[in-house]
């Protein structure tokens, strides 16, 4: 290849890549302070918010990250942290997501709700749970979530635990969007059967604090994506 035409491809698939990708974050309790002007100053136009976790815990810091979030003009939504093995089933989790501020309105400024499934130090990797146990949960979840909202939640994982904890299940491809968490420079292979990931996690470390996020498409795609049209 001439000289002149590599550096055309370099210009034309830098260009796609910055072209079609916007920035956001995604934060929780663990950034009481953070600046929303600050990021959306930067390029960040979307944030995904802490709300809830398990059958009881409330995110301290989720009304105040709302309304700054609001504030700053980003499109904003808001993550549920799964607890699948607790003592409220998956639907009343959905329920007590939705009732504390997880809901989704057809405003172009909210997104579905996002649905966090991951392991936490002190239980088993998978919940001590078998994977089609594990993506019953999921399914009940999204189904009651759906049934609220009409919109399907966003489920966030990462390859490795989406794999082994519900067997690389293809269930949720053509209805629920991906945010996979992948912290390396490049999205890598999409786990469970998804063409795509809507959003990608590449790091654990944003500027301002939090997780950095990427959202698939252009700033009108991430619009009509918040409005579900
Ligand atoms: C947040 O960032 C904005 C824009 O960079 C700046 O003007 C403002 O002082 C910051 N606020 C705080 C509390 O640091
Ligand atoms: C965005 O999604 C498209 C499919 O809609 C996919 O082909 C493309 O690789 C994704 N872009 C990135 C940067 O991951």
């Amino acid at each position: 290849m001439k000289p002149s035409l590599i550096s055309l491809s370099l210009l034309t698939a830098a260009h796609a890549s910055t072209a079609s990708q916007v920035p956001g974050f995604d934060i929780s309790n663990w950034q009481p302070t953070f600046n929303f002007t600050a990021a959306y100053a930067s390029g960040a136009r979307f944030c995904i918010l802490k709300a809830t976790e398990g059958s009881d815990f409330l995110d301290k810091s989720f009304p105040s990250h709302f309304s700054r979030a609001t504030a700053a003009n980003l499109i904003r939504g808001a993550y549920h942290f799964a607890w699948p093995v607790s003592d409220a089933t998956a639907s009343q989790q959905a329920d007590f997501f939705i009732a504390h501020g997880g809901g989704w309105t057809a405003d172009g400024r909210t997104l579905p709700g996002m649905l966090d499934m991951e392991s936490v130090a002190s239980k088993p990797r998978c919940w001590g749970l078998g994977t089609g146990e594990m993506v019953a949960w999921i399914g009940e979840f999204s189904d009651r979530y759906r049934e609220r909202t009409t919109r399907y939640p966003m489920i966030y994982t990462n390859p490795s635990w989406w794999k082994e904890c519900t067997g690389d299940s293809a269930a949720f491809r053509d209805t629920n969007p991906l945010v996979l968490a992948r912290w390396a420079s490049a999205v890598g292979t999409i786990p469970g059967g998804w063409a795509a990931q809507t959003i990608w996690q590449n790091s654990d470390s944003y500027e301002f604090g939090g997780d950095s996020d990427f959202f698939n498409g252009s700033e009108e795609d991430l619009k009509r994506f918040a409005m579900g049209s």
